[in-house]
């Protein structure tokens, strides 16, 4: 079963350079030639894949309010690897959630490929994560009863896809990610890093638009994060995904085509890296 076949088109991001994309092609994912320049971008595609304006989000609790975001403005362009940087309580994890639709600011918009998610209703926000957004979390998330195979496979089954098409997807996304030999591992039988390599392949499963992942190298040890960071990197370049990485860790600091720092609820600062990027390898 090929992934170029038309009948499973969701898996295959209509604006991706089709040379490039490693969900397509087997051959490629088993090379695993990361393309070290930027992803084209589709004609269509001029429209930021997020863009926030005005954004606001307050806790209100019976004994006080929290203002976890006091006004953020920001706009994203497609396939870049944007690093969310600031100290614990800065208002990181409550943007993340935003971006996602997992939460509802208080005032503000948040639009997503265009569209402003604040406004939808709960069925299309299920929709809108399910087909754009994959989401990468510090402590893994993994279900510790299924293999890493399995763990991957559950966001394909809501997909139409037959058991043959979605063990293909599967072995696909786990070599993709460099554990192709570890398929019938449990969570408990991998390290941690390669737990959050199973976790971002579960992300990629779907095809997203848009990765989003918080903190996900706080658990690892600085090594095994760079690693990490350098496939996310790797997977922005290959994919042509955009990444939005909450995070303190320098490995993703150095590599990052934007850093973003928030200070309690605002931004302070918006920097682009210049640098020509060299991929580091695994
Ligand atoms: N569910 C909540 N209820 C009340 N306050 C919250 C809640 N979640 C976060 N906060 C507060 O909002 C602020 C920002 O938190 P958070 O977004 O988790 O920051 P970060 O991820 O940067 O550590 C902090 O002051 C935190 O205590
Ligand atoms: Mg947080």
């Amino acid at each position: 079963m090929s992934f170029q076949s038309d009948d499973s088109p969701r898996w295959r991001r209509p604006g991706a350079d089709s040379g490039r994309d490693a969900f397509v092609t087997e051959d490629e994912t088993a090379t695993r030639s990361w393309s070290r320049s930027r992803p084209s971008i589709d004609a269509d595609h001029h429209v930021p894949i997020v863009a926030v304006h005005e954004l606001t989000r307050d806790y209100v609790t019976p004994a006080h309010t929290v203002q976890a975001l006091k006004g953020i403005d920001f706009t994203i362009d497609r396939g870049q690897l944007v690093a969310v940087r600031g100290r614990s309580g800065s208002g990181k994890t409550t943007l993340l959630n935003l971006l996602g639709g997992l939460d509802k600011p208080t005032t503000g918009s948040v639009r997503v490929d265009g569209a402003d998610i604040t406004v939808m209703d709960e069925s299309d926000l299920v929709q809108l994560r399910r087909e754009k957004i994959g989401f990468v979390f510090q402590a893994f998330g993994l279900i510790p009863i299924l293999t890493a195979a399995e763990n991957v496979e559950i966001p394909l089954r809501l997909s139409h896809a037959s058991v043959a098409e979605r063990e293909e997807r599967v072995r696909i996304l786990l070599e993709l990610v460099g554990l192709g030999e570890r398929s019938s591992h449990r969570p408990h039988e991998l390290s941690g890093g390669e737990q959050q390599r199973v976790a971002l392949a579960r992300a990629l499963a779907n095809g997203p638009q848009l990765l989003l992942a918080d903190e996900p190298t706080g658990q690892l040890d600085s090594r095994t994060g760079r690693s990490i960071m350098n496939l996310i990197l790797a997977l922005v370049r290959s994919e042509g995904v955009t990444a939005i990485v909450a995070t303190h860790d320098p490995a993703l600091i150095d590599i990052a085509d934007r850093v973003i720092d928030i200070l309690d609820g605002r931004v302070i600062a918006d920097t682009a890296n210049e640098n020509e990027l060299v991929m580091t390898g695994q």
